[in-house]
């Protein structure tokens, strides 16, 4: 494989404090054996330090599901680049469908958000899809290759390591109703072939694009089997280590399998 996989876990709004610590005490020693995956967990702000400083000297990365893209100043509810830095937080979901749907964000605030994710030196997971109607009047590539083209406009020369694009059809999301690996592979190589075009070869070469929406372990190995996939973003079955563990092995065999 030629880009190192992902596999990431996404609670949104779930997990106490005291939930987290436990779910982060039994995945750490778990996750230490899958060295050949980046294995990161997206967790609620209210328990983000607390999950940073728990995984601080372990392979596991603990992450924002969030951030605006102003450093500081009168933006109630809102946390900054500089906030998650100084937690230790190192990556950040941008533009999650959720976000996108329920909290009216727009192609261009996730295209500021990514870059100044880029500027400050946090690895912003750049979340891309389309819904249920728009598929089927044929019009997903039309909405995709736009959020995915708004964001490559927004940089200036990064390379394909300082960010990763998530593909996540909407309604893939906690239904069940998860994309055939073929639909995954086919859209993601899509969006692989686009960046080539608009930010050259090696960018499009080494940038990881995941596939999210009703990953589980009894899918997981023929998707990671994919191309162009190089990874998971998954919130219903991460909310369980065990099944998150399960995610990460399969990611960890694919790798093995393509050695
Ligand atoms: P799901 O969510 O795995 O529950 O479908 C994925 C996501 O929204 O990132």
């Amino acid at each position: 494989m030629a880009r190192r996989p992902m596999m990431a876990a996404n609670w949104k709004m779930n997990k106490t404090v005291r939930e987290a610590e436990e779910y982060t005490a039994a995945l750490l020693p778990r996750a230490a054996d899958a060295d050949e995956v980046d294995v990161a967990v997206f967790v609620p702000f209210t328990c983000l330090h607390e999950v940073a400083r728990m995984a601080e000297d372990s392979a596991v990365i603990a992450g924002a599901q969030n951030f605006y893209y102003e450093d500081s100043g009168a933006y109630t509810g809102e946390i900054s680049a500089p906030m998650l830095l100084d937690v230790g937080t190192g990556v950040v979901i941008v533009g999650h469908s959720e976000r996108r749907e329920t909290f009216g964000e727009t192609d261009d605030t996730v295209a500021r958000k990514t870059k100044r994710a880029v500027e400050a030196g946090l690895l912003p997971i750049v979340c891309v899809g389309e819904t249920k109607e728009e598929r089927d009047s044929g019009g997903m590539w039309e909405k995709v290759s736009g959020q995915v083209g708004r964001v490559i406009e927004e940089l200036e020369d990064v390379d394909g390591e300082s960010l990763v694009f998530a593909y996540e059809p909407i309604w893939a999301i906690g239904t069940g109703d998860t994309a055939t690996p073929e639909d995954a592979q086919d859209a993601i190589g899509k969006i692989r072939d686009l960046l080539k075009e608009k930010a050259g070869e090696d960018f499009a070469g080494t940038v990881r694009i995941l596939y999210g929406g009703s990953v589980k372990p009894e899918n997981a190995a023929e998707i990671m089997a994919q191309r162009d996939i190089d990874g998971g973003l998954v919130g219903g079955a991460s909310l369980e280590v065990e099944s998150f563990v399960e995610l990460i092995e399969a990611a960890q065999n694919a790798v093995t399998q393509s050695e």
